[in-house]
């Protein structure tokens, strides 16, 4: 059983990941922190508890974190989520209750008091774990690793060369590349090719269960939002695939490159820059995932929604 902490920006496709990860055998979630990104972080946490109360999961412990990047300021991504952070249907009031701490505490908090290795799972900006990092760097001793959703080698969709999460906040992103843990980058070079078609989302649609009447109508908003945005035909449910490679590590396949983020760059905020053909001699910080078994990936996804409907 491996012991997480998921740090996310919901977002529909953060909620996959919490769907997916709520009804693994083989995940114990120890808690679900929130950081700004897709949306403002009052969104982004009031999603996360609309989602907890939807799933009846209101046991799992809730802290919202950082509202805005380490130096930078926020950028939000309404183009993709929509006004809400989770456009596409109605879910249900935000009921679940939530920590009175901020969510770098509860990271550095919970990780000490581990009698096993932590996981991290981060699927938003980095700036929460950024943050725990920095402010108690000894808590790097009871990470097990960080497999994170963010970056690309060849692929990009916030500028030219780089992703949305490391875009926001490419400092944060940085410390948590340089930090020396073995950190997973399940990057938009696979993410992109995860997608849910629009077949198989009215296919979801037609199961009428309790939590497939809301996703399949959230997959559409997002498939379409990225049809408009990107000509992808299908809802590419990027951070779902961090959790699943977390459940199955063979459901993607890795490099084990270095890579560093770009934070000074006047074209190229936020790029993971990848030596692909190792010409820095410095050693590999970094499994950087190049390909995905999207079938086996897809199947896990719409596994755990039929589960979740039950
Ligand atoms: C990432 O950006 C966000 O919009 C998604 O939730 C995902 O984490 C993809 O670039
Ligand atoms: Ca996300």
């Amino acid at each position: 059983m491996t012991k997480i902490i998921l740090d996310c920006d919901p977002g529909h496709d953060d909620m996959m990941a919490i769907m997916l990860a709520s009804v693994s055998k083989d995940i114990e979630i120890l808690g679900i922190t929130t950081v700004a990104g897709n949306q403002t972080g009052d969104k982004t946490f009031e999603n996360a508890r609309r989602i907890l109360t939807l799933i009846g999961r209101e046991d799992i412990p809730l802290a919202r974190g950082a509202d805005k990047p380490l130096v930078r300021e926020l950028m939000i991504a309404p183009q993709i989520h929509g006004k809400s952070g989770l456009d596409g249907a109605e879910l249900p009031e935000p009921l679940s209750p939530y920590l009175d701490c901020h969510a770098v505490d509860f990271i550095i908090d919970t990780v000490k008091a581990s009698k096993e290795k932590i996981t991290l799972v981060p699927t938003g900006p980095l700036t929460n774990i950024g943050l725990a990092l920095i402010k108690a760097p000894e808590i790097k001793a009871n990470i097990k690793e960080i497999v994170l959703m963010g970056g690309a080698v060849y692929d990009s969709n916030m500028i030219p060369g780089s992703e949305f999460n490391i875009f926001v906040d490419p400092e944060a992103a940085r410390e948590v590349f340089l930090c020396g843990l073995p950190v997973t980058m399940i990057g938009l070079d696979v993410t992109n090719k995860s997608l849910i078609t629009f077949e198989q989302i009215e296919e979801m649609c037609s199961w009428g269960g309790r939590i497939s009447s809301i996703v399949g109508p959230l997959m559409k908003f997002f498939a379409q939002a990225n049809l408009n945005m990107f000509g992808i035909k299908g809802a590419p449910i990027h951070d779902a695939l961090a959790v699943a490679a977390v459940i199955n590590p063979d459901v993607v396949e890795c490099e084990h490159l270095f890579v560093d983020v770009e934070t000074k760059g006047e074209l190229t905020r936020g790029q993971t820059v990848a030596d692909v053909y190792k010409v820095t001699g410095k050693a590999p910080n970094c499994r950087v995932a190049l390909k995905v078994d999207v079938d086996v990936f897809i199947g896990m996804m719409m596994e755990s929604i039929r589960k979740l409907d039950e």
